[in-house]
């Protein structure tokens, strides 16, 4: 074989690791967290159960969901000197790039590592998902010039984070609905942030490292930022007629179309289904989205013309239009989605330490060789 042909960009294809976490079979449409189908999971479990689920393998007892509830609820304060630093943060600054940060300065507060001591594991398991979210609130309300609000010992995971957000006790439904968005968040097999956190986790470096580049990757428009990108293209299109028109101009202009289409799935993503339910379960309750039936169009007129191709709508089509209905603003969309995500990228960190081997890939050098070097003069 060639080298052109040994060479696949984007590692497409190509396995990186071997995984009992996740399962997708993107022609069928099924998603599985350890072998259980995500709509069992999005109707039954709750996000915790479900990140326990994720990263130790087995849905926990009674009590084992009682310890971990427990510890993440007592653990949901961040130091002063972190708020401190994060107040420093520019409040034009995107709300990925705070949490990057913050992540990473846990680091320094934390920063005995044991990483074959199955009690250091649980402790930076329960921290980081315990302080994320309140990191994330926090930067919401100190780049509004507010104090950011301690964490509700009373609410549950879902609950305090949107209590941290407005200041209000959430209404249930709204409260269960965001629960249910983090469990489809949590994990999604093998992509580009994943894979960010095993390659730094494979360093044996700290978990806070691992989570924010992690946070670094998922930024990117092409990865979970596409949910910020679905408003403001609804946004454009402005209205149901001009959906067909704008499909037709980014067919034309080899435009992508934000929110479609999927490295793994040629059907609709299943996530994308249970969303578009929990919007319709929200408008029932508070009233319609306008930017809902743009949405609807565009994915009929999207599916009639890309549908042969495979390009269907993915997880971050729908999962703006619940937010928007939460009320939470357009550039926290990708932070919740993170906030999701810690469970599943905790869970491959401590599937990589179990059978680590340092990320050492090769590449086809094309550069030029055995140049004579001229010097600053004679250039
Ligand atoms: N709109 C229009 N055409 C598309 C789209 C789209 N959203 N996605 C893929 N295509 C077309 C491409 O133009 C290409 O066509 P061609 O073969 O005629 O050149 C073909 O489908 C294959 O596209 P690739 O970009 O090579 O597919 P890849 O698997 O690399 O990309 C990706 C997957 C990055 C998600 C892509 O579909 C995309 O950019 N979608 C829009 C952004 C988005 O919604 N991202 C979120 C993904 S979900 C997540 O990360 C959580």
């Amino acid at each position: 074989m060639s080298v052109d042909e040994l060479y696949r960009p984007g590692l497409e294809g190509i396995p990186a690791a071997k995984s009992s976490i996740s399962f997708i079979d993107g022609k069928q449409g099924i998603l599985e967290y350890r072998g259980i189908r995500i709509e069992e999971l999005a109707e039954k479990s709750s996000f915790l159960e479900t990140a326990y689920l994720l990263i130790w393998g087995e849905l926990p007892s009674n009590q084992e969901l009682k310890d971990f509830e427990h510890d993440i609820r007592y653990h949901r304060r961040i130091k002063y000197r972190i708020r401190d630093m994060m107040k420093c943060f520019p409040e034009s600054g995107h709300p990925m790039d705070s949490l990057q940060a913050s992540a990473a300065a846990l680091g320094l507060f934390y920063s005995k590592r044991a990483l074959d001591d199955p009690i250091y594991i649980r402790n930076a398991v329960v921290r980081l998902l315990a302080k994320i979210p309140t990191m994330v609130a926090a930067f919401q309300l100190m780049r509004k010039g507010n104090d950011p609000v301690q964490p509700c010992d009373d609410l549950d995971y879902a609950a305090n984070f949107l209590y941290m957000l407005s200041e209000r006790e959430p209404d249930e439904l709204a409260a269960r609905v965001f629960d249910v968005c983090l469990t489809l968040h949590a994990e999604h097999s093998m992509n580009a942030s994943t894979f960010s956190a095993m390659v730094t986790a494979s360093t044996l470096t700290d978990p806070y490292a691992v989570i924010a580049s992690a946070v670094g990757t998922l930024g990117g428009p092409l990865h979970g930022g596409a949910n910020e990108e679905v408003i403001e293209m609804l946004e454009t299109i402005g209205s149901p007629e001009n959906a067909a028109a704008y499909v037709d101009d980014c067919v034309v202009k080899k435009k992508k179309i934000m929110g479609f289409g999927h490295r793994v799935y040629k059907v609709k993503d299943p996530r994308a289904t249970i969303l578009q339910e929990l919007a319709e379960q929200l408008f029932d309750k508070f009233g319609g989205d306008r930017y809902y039936d743009i949405a609807v169009e565009l994915e009929r007129h999207v599916e009639n013309r890309l549908g042969g191709k495979g390009i269907y709508a993915n997880v971050d089509f729908y999962s703006g239009l619940v937010y928007r209905k939460l009320g939470i603003p357009t550039d926290l969309f990708t932070p919740l989605f993170a906030i999701a995500r810690v469970a599943g990228w905790l869970a491959h960190w401590k599937e990589q330490l179990e059978e680590n081997r340092i990320f050492r890939p090769t590449q086809i050098y094309v550069g030029e060789r055995e140049r004579v070097y001229t010097h600053l003069f004679e250039r």
